[in-house]
């Protein structure tokens, strides 16, 4: 049987397919992220490493592993896999794999739930009330945190995928008019091949695409500057796609109505800008923070690593070895 590391504490059950599988399994119990020395001698130790998307698994620690001669899989407990070196993996004969499939509902909610609180003023307004600030202005007033329906509103989704057509169908349930970019036609209706049509005719932009060199600062100064003022832009996908600083400019301006945002260009790190940008709704990357969906994102993901070291083909493999 394989000796198999874990990077960070995963849910309570979450590595049990690898204990039923025999294999000798080793958390890093402390559940803060390993250094990139400690991931590298991990890489030359194990014959599968469980990753975070906080662990950066780039061709160092790949190429430790395959100097180490056990590393077979890396399995990276998250549908996205900017966070490994994925031509790096393929050159050294790894496999990698990712939890397709089981977040899309949850992090749908999550894009819902941003569209919802960031057309509203939700984090503003709950802002004023714990500070006083509502109490000491006296109370409710007509004027008072005014937002923007979102029935009746168009969603212009960014990407249609599995986690984006979640969003469409929530949306259709709000009264919501819903169109799509994507690069290629999906032959649905609401399609539009033009990413500025869609950015213009939006009420609100919700992003639903991974993270690659084609995606980073896809939402750049000049396509927000495309938006309509009274807009709102949500992120639930990977913070590089947008640039922080433009948003935040843009906000701070006024450029924009609002904006709800759960994932960031530096994570940890949140541009000062943003952080006081006015009429934001900010979340620590939450999207798929459901008990039961990072439990099963954690055992699909070990199943991964069971599939790979039996010498079998997992229907969620990135990387073929
Ligand atoms: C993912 O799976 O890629 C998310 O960002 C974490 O839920």
């Amino acid at each position: 049987m394989g000796r198999v590391t874990v990077t960070r504490l995963l849910p309570t059950g979450g590595t049990a397919p690898l204990i039923a599988a025999g294999h000798e399994v080793v958390t890093n119990d402390s559940d803060t992220a390993l250094s990139h020395s400690a991931l590298c001698d991990a890489a030359r130790e194990f014959d599968a490493l469980v990753t975070l998307l906080t662990d950066r698994i780039n061709s160092e620690v790949l190429e430790a592993g395959a100097s180490g001669g056990r590393l077979r899989v890396v399995s990276n407990v998250a549908v996205g896999y900017d966070n490994i070196d994925l031509a790096a993996a393929t050159r050294l004969g790894i496999a990698v794999t990712n939890t397709p499939g089981v977040l899309d509902e949850t992090t749908a909610d999550t894009a819902m739930m941003l569209i919802l609180s960031a057309s509203r003023l939700a984090s503003e307004a709950e802002a004023d009330l714990r500070s006083g600030a509502w109490t000491k202005s006296g109370g409710w007033g007509i004027n008072q945190y005014l937002g923007h329906d979102v029935h009746g509103s168009t969603l212009g989704l960014v990407g249609y995928g599995r986690i984006g057509r979640s969003v469409a169908r929530r949306a259709v349930g709000f009264g919501m008019n819903v169109i799509h970019h994507t690069p290629s036609d999906t032959r649905e209706a609401g399609w539009t091949e033009d990413l500025d049509v869609l950015l213009a005719a939006s009420d609100v932009v919700s992003i639903h695409v991974p993270l690659k060199d084609s995606t980073r600062h896809l939402i750049d100064r000049a396509r927000l500057a495309k938006m309509q003022s009274s807009a709102v832009l949500v992120n639930t996908s990977r913070g590089p796609v947008v640039d922080e600083e433009a948003l935040a400019d843009a906000l701070h301006a006024g450029e924009l109505f609002a904006a709800g945002i759960d994932v960031y260009e530096n994570e940890p790190i949140v541009h000062p800008r943003l952080l006081s940008a006015p009429r934001t709704v900010l979340l620590p990357h939450i999207g798929s923070g459901s008990i039961a969906t990072r439990t099963r994102m954690a055992t699909l993901a070990c199943e991964g690593a069971v599939a790979v070291l039996a010498g079998e083909r997992p229907h969620n493999l990135v990387v073929n070895r």
